[in-house]
């Protein structure tokens, strides 16, 4: 046991209150690989932070690095390369964790010639994970999502909570819904730690039935605290116990 987990053992006051995320089962969302965006920095590094999500009940890891041309010009190979890496470490470690690597795309005009060039990673039955930008609206994100599906994927939009441009118009979230594009929230956003606005719109998502997926966006050990954290909350238990959570499908 690593020194963090002991320090988050002492600091259980009440495991018997707290739940696992086993019946959530696989996560996918997270930036496991090494060295390659702003999650993991070391092939150590990766294999601490898939050893505390093992621990916390995930039988399967589907990661999603960046692809941001800007500021992580990732490809496919180079992505091939570091999962490979990884499950050959988990392999030697004797890690009994199911892992995949897809990707976390930003939507550019890098994204659109992906889509063209049919060169995307794609995990569960053609699903792909995006994101928009954290400050603006960006005018191309319809077109994108629609010539996905038009290629027959299956988009779905990372952390919607944290576009604070919809924050005063709900009508936004559900018009990305009502063109075919399930959601995803950050689990931890139910803790406030991007603030309290993200966390009562991701509550009031998971009111509205809009949400579709749980993602754990870890990038460092300090998320894996706030997911420790996120066992004892209500909200989340009640969203994991509804069986509405299409994780388990991936
Ligand atoms: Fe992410």
């Amino acid at each position: 046991m690593s020194l963090f987990s002991k320090i988050l053992k002492k600091n259980e006051p009440a495991l018997a209150e707290q739940f696992q995320f086993t019946l959530v089962g696989i996560d996918m969302h997270s930036h496991l690989l090494p060295g390659i965006d702003d999650g993991a920095v070391d092939i150590e590094n990766s294999i601490e932070l898939i050893t505390h999500l093992h621990e916390m009940g995930y039988q399967k890891l589907i990661t999603t690095p960046h692809i941001f041309w800007d500021m992580y010009p990732n490809t496919s190979q180079i992505i091939r390369e570091k999962e490979a890496l990884v499950k050959q470490e988990l392999k030697q470690r004797g890690l009994e964790i199911a892992f995949q690597a897809a990707a976390e795309y930003y939507i550019d005009e890098h994204f659109e010639s992906l889509i063209e060039q049919e060169d995307l990673l794609t995990f569960g039955d053609r699903h792909i994970l995006f994101e928009l930008s954290f400050d603006e609206e960006q005018v191309n994100h319809r077109r994108a999502v629609f010539n996905l599906q038009v290629a027959g994927y299956k988009p779905i939009l990372a952390h919607p909570e944290r576009y604070e441009y919809w924050h005063n118009n709900f009508s936004k979230y559900e018009d990305v819904v009502d063109r075919g594009v399930s959601l995803q929230i950050n689990t931890n956003c139910l803790t406030g730690h991007y603030g309290p606005g993200v966390r009562s719109i991701a509550e009031r998502l998971i009111e509205a039935d809009l949400v579709d997926f749980i993602g754990t966006d870890c990038h460092h050990l300090g998320h894996i605290g706030l997911l420790n954290q996120m066992r004892q909350s209500p909200i989340l238990k009640k969203l994991i116990e509804s069986g509405r959570l299409l994780n388990h499908t991936l």
